[in-house]
């Protein structure tokens, strides 16, 4: 069984991968600092998988964890998604963001020369597109420069990496570009567990199903756009997960030194007001919202033109929002649970 260090393994996206990765029949093996998860997440995984994920408590910055690491279970592909991703604070606190996203991208890297680890799977975002002009992406969009500090690491770390591997290295690399990832996994075991008031929309959906939060506010709705409210590609991380198993399958076959960019998105726009009545429709309840002013930065309609990652990677979402839907409040539910045991 292959080994497969997943960094941040034990965050929404890594973990619903780590076990995406072990049905197809790799071993993950989790490294996190928990900056941004708990390790009951290990439990969960060992609870759906049946077994236990070898994990490592460290930071992707420091440089002696990965030949540790390879020393105990050798790899030779890595799946990056360690890295803060809350856009506000990126605002409020840049440097931590260019500290942890960029410096941590360089460690890992300058990690896998020293160990001849030869494929990265790099978490990239839709955020590089910035505020497109035709809302559906290709992954020849020009690459405009985000918003926020978050983006701009993102934008960065791609471009470290072409650089580095430009430069005669054995490396190969595919980055994804997610747009919104939503959902949970179907067991209600794993799931997205924002710190604090959530800045995301589905959480804070659910959270004010269940009573967390007591109204919705809606940001915007004279945008230019079918309903006047933003348009998203939201996507079910399930399906994350999947396209992240055909990328390294696809990325392992390779030959020579590569470099792939795949939009990872359900090709389809939904508007707020529609993800709204997915939810509503989906679990039968009466969400309380209103109309709020719009939220700076926001960009007012992007999803993914995903010919490329369907047809490269033999890849394709199969999860609708109505799923995603359902499989969130099934998770908001079980933390609710889990809060008051
Ligand atoms: P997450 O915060 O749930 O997971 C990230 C994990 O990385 C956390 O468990 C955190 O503890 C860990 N981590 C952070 N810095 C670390 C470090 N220096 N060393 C070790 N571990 C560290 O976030 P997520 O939603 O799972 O996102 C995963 C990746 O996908 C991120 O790179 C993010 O930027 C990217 N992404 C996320 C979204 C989204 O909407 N969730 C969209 C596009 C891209
Ligand atoms: C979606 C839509 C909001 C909350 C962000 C990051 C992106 C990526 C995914 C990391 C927007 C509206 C939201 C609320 C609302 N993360 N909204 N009320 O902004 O598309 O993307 O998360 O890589 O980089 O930018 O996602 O869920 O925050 O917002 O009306 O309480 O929902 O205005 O139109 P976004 P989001």
């Amino acid at each position: 069984m292959k080994n497969i260090l997943v960094t941040g393994g034990t965050g929404y996206i890594g973990s619903h991968t780590a076990l995406a990765l072990r049905e197809a029949g790799y071993q993950p093996i989790l490294l996190d600092n928990l900056d941004n998860s708990e390790l009951f997440v290990l439990d969960s995984l060992e609870k759906i998988s049946g077994v236990k994920f070898p994990f490592f408590e460290g930071d992707c910055r420091d440089s002696e964890i990965y030949s540790k690491i390879h020393e105990l279970y050798p790899f030779d592909s890595i799946i990056h998604f360690a890295a803060h991703k809350a856009v506000g604070e990126s605002v409020e606190n840049p440097l931590k963001y260019f500290d942890n996203n960029i410096n941590g991208c360089i460690v890992l890297l300058a990690a896998m020369k020293k160990l001849h680890v030869k494929n990265l799977i790099f978490s990239s975002s839709c955020t590089v597109y910035g505020n497109p002009e035709n809302a559906m992406v290709t992954e020849q969009t020009p690459l405009a420069m985000p918003e926020s500090p978050y983006g701009y690491t993102k934008l960065v770390c791609e471009q470290i990496i072409e650089q580095v591997l430009n430069s005669s290295s054995n490396l190969s690399a595919s980055l994804l570009r997610y747009f919104n990832p939503i959902g949970a996994h179907q067991s209600g075991l794993i799931g997205e567990k924002p710190v604090g008031i959530p800045n995301n929309l589905v959480p804070y959906i659910t959270q004010t199903a269940i009573g967390i939060r007591e109204c919705l506010s809606v940001f915007g709705n004279d945008y230019p756009t079918q309903d006047g409210t933003c348009v998203r590609d939201f996507i079910h991380v399930c399906d994350v997960a999947d396209a992240h198993v055909a990328a390294l399958k696809h990325i392992e076959k390779q030959t020579k030194p590569s470099l792939f960019k795949f939009n990872i998105g359900t090709g389809k726009g939904t508007s707020v007001l529609e993800l709204i009545s997915s939810f509503e429709e989906s679990t039968g309840i009466k969400l309380n919202w209103r109309y709020a002013d719009r939220r700076t930065g926001d960009v007012i309609e992007i999803f993914a033109n995903t010919d490329l990652s369907n047809s490269t990677l033999e890849w394709k979402a199969k999860r609708n929002i109505n799923d995603a839907m359902r499989d969130a409040w099934n998770w908001e539910k079980s933390l609710h649970d889990l809060n008051n045991a």
